[in-house]
């Protein structure tokens, strides 16, 4: 039972919780769905996901708020971008209407999950959809399933908002025209590799750059990148290979409407690293996670936030986010929808 979690302690790990949504697709149409206990899944051998990797996934949060609501946070961009995954690995689109709907039956069923306000933690749901029939020669699945689980969390990197140190990958993440830009399990299979190499040699993550010149700031293997520069505008790598993230956009509304910070979306290129006041990694899991130092092939750069703490900035984005989430802040229109 959920009283027995230490929220306060959680790291990013899975914790079996009691109720996920799942609903499967025949015959060229989705089934009505429903919540069920049962959290294992029986497929063929040959099922399209285990040859040939057709799966898409998402990650999006539930939080107790200050006044003792549980909330999610823009599960409708999810759903949007859940489609367009789905399109470029020619699955077929889970509605939006009923994307949101099984998100708050999930958050519903498993109420006692959810994190309390103050905990740090939040209740992190994960929808997907693979491709379940057999497939053999190469090509997409007939049949499909889609199920939404959820899992308490806290704080994805060990250490919580302490600066972290990122390598300058020799491998790419993604390829120009490929699937950089969608949730695609296959981005982060290859990933695995630089992942594994970077934790091996004392990194926390790895910096991606645009794989056809190598010069350009893409992402990490799970977060976009914001840059504040010292005279204090929030900038972002623009790419069409890199994931538009969800907590990026909504980043820059804010650095924009409730700072009054001049935000920019372009180019940038790796030799810029060095001019940057702050550097850090947004996500859903990642939240706002600082950088403290980015080392390209021995040669260090520092940024002038330093490694004990996050930059000014940084820290005053992290607030009105995470305090618009937690409901200490007031939410521009639709960004919270209810569930308790
Ligand atoms: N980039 C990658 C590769 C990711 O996996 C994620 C996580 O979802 C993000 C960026 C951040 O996106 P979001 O803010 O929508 O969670
Ligand atoms: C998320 O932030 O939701 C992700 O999917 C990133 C992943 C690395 C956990």
């Amino acid at each position: 039972m959920a009283a027995n979690l230490d929220f306060a302690s959680l790291g990013f790990g899975y914790i079996k919780t009691d109720w996920r949504y799942v609903s499967n697709f025949k015959n060229g149409a989705w089934d009505e769905g429903a919540l069920t206990q049962d959290d294992k899944i029986v497929i063929s051998e040959c099922a399209g996901v285990l040859q040939y990797a057709q799966t898409v996934f998402e990650g999006l949060k539930a939080y107790t708020t200050q006044d003792g609501h549980v909330v999610v946070f823009r599960p409708d961009l999810n759903a949007d971008r859940m489609i367009e995954s789905a399109k470029r690995l020619i699955m077929p689109e889970f509605p939006k209407e009923r994307f949101i709907d099984a998100v708050k039956k999930v958050v519903e069923a498993n109420l006692d999950y959810v994190p309390p306000f103050g905990s740090g933690a939040s209740l992190y749901l994960r929808p997907y959809m693979f491709g379940s029939d057999p497939v053999i020669g190469v090509k997409p699945a007939n049949e499909y399933q889609f199920r939404i689980f959820c899992t308490p969390v806290g704080p994805y990197f060990k250490g919580g908002v302490k600066p972290l140190t990122l390598n300058v990958s020799d491998f790419d993440r993604a390829a120009p025209h490929g699937t950089g830009h969608i949730k695609a399990g296959l981005n982060y299979a290859m990933s695995l590799y630089a992942i594994t190499w970077a934790h091996d040699n004392g990194f926390d993550e790895n910096m991606y750059l645009d794989s056809a010149t190598r010069t350009k700031v893409e992402e990490t293997g799970g977060a976009n990148f914001l840059f504040v520069t010292k005279d204090g505008k929030v900038v972002t790598p623009k790419s069409d290979t890199i994931l538009p993230s969800i907590t990026r956009r909504s980043l820059l509304y804010v650095a924009k409407e409730y700072l009054g910070l001049e935000v920019e979306e372009r180019e940038i290129y790796k030799e810029e690293l060095s001019d940057f006041a702050e550097c850090g990694l947004c996500g859903t899991a990642a939240v706002i996670s600082p950088v403290g130092k980015i080392v390209d092939h021995g040669k260090e750069i520092c940024l002038p936030s330093g490694m004990s703490a996050m930059g000014p900035v940084t820290q005053k984005l992290y607030d009105t986010l995470t305090g618009i989430q937690m409901g200490k802040i007031e939410a521009p229109k639709d960004w919270i929808v209810r569930i308790k």
